[in-house]
């Protein structure tokens, strides 16, 4: 059993930013520029949102946070998408989710500019991942994929199973992993609350993706010995021994798991913290597209 060191992984990655950023200085050009618009105070949101800034900063990437009480209104927020499609110094923006309730969040997604939507949430882009056209992968999705990159972990013909079909990571995880390219051409299923047999499914797994936000789901007993188990869930509960109050939980029970798995991500410290490095390497594409550089490409698998 190998652990995916998702903090290893990410600081390398970010290291590597780190240094396109450094040789863009020394040549004189400006640094790669992120904004993300933050409605409300809900905890993890504001959690989110710091460590995405927070990084940037550590890559030397420009960043701005944009903060807005909750009940700001539905037309305000898409002015404030449409002056950030306008700004010249903003290569790439996200806007936090979930949004308030009164707030339509496919209308906001809609009106962002495809070029800069590094979260990759714009129908054009979904469309585009769909065709395995250049395009901005959704930053959790495209983190698991830098996971299963750098380990070298064999994907072709492997049959992966994801639990969880939400736009943010099941539903375009079952894409990216059929897609005819590395990695990829799994033989995919997707399941989700109306599976009828999800443990059956679960067991056909050699690689499987755990993303229905629900702490401790997948137990060992769904787990076929030798599989690869990616575990997207990052849930706080209650426990008084921390000092936040809370432990974050993923959607695997890690120790009964683990003995079974040839790989598994920990939570915290797998595919959390390559969320904001894959979101980074999307603001970097974004940089380089606005700058008319081509010898970058999109996703370079
Ligand atoms: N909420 C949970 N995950 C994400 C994410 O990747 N991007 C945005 N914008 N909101 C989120």
């Amino acid at each position: 059993m190998q652990l995916i060191d998702g903090k290893f992984v990410s600081a390398q990655i970010q290291e590597e930013i780190a240094l396109e950023v450094d040789a863009l200085k020394a040549s004189g050009k400006r640094v790669p520029h992120l904004a993300a618009v933050l409605v409300g105070n809900d905890g993890a949101s504001e959690t989110y949102v710091a460590s995405k800034v927070k990084s940037c900063e550590k890559v030397g990437f420009s960043s701005s946070l944009l903060r807005f009480d909750a009940n700001i209104s539905e037309a305000a927020l898409l002015k404030v998408v449409q002056d950030l499609n306008e700004n010249p110094e903003i290569d790439g923006f996200i806007v936090q989710l979930p949004l308030p309730k009164h707030i339509d969040a496919n209308k906001i997604l809609l009106a962002i500019d495809p070029d800069k939507d590094v979260d990759g949430f714009h129908p054009a882009n979904v469309g585009k991942m769909v065709l395995n056209l250049p395009c901005f992968i959704p930053a959790t999705p495209y983190g698991i994929l830098l996971l299963i990159e750098r380990y070298k972990i064999e994907t072709a013909g492997k049959h992966c199973v994801v639990i969880g079909r939400s736009n943010i990571v099941g539903f375009p995880m079952t894409i990216l992993m059929g897609r005819n390219t590395y990695p990829g051409n799994c033989t995919v299923t997707m399941t989700h609350s109306k599976t009828k047999d999800l443990q059956a499914e679960a067991l056909r797994a050699d690689i499987l993706i755990a993303a229905l936000g629900r702490p401790e789901f997948v137990t060992a007993n769904m787990v076929k010995q030798g599989a690869v188990v990616i575990d997207v869930g990052i849930t706080r509960v209650v426990d008084t021994t921390k000092k936040s109050g809370f432990a974050l939980k993923g959607d695997v029970k890690f120790d009964e798991v683990l003995p079974k798995c040839s790989y598994i991500t920990p939570v915290p410290g797998g595919v959390g913290l390559m969320t904001v490095t894959a979101l980074l390497k999307n603001t970097l594409q974004a940089y380089y597209n606005r700058m008319g550089t081509t010898e970058k490409l999109f996703f370079e698998f």
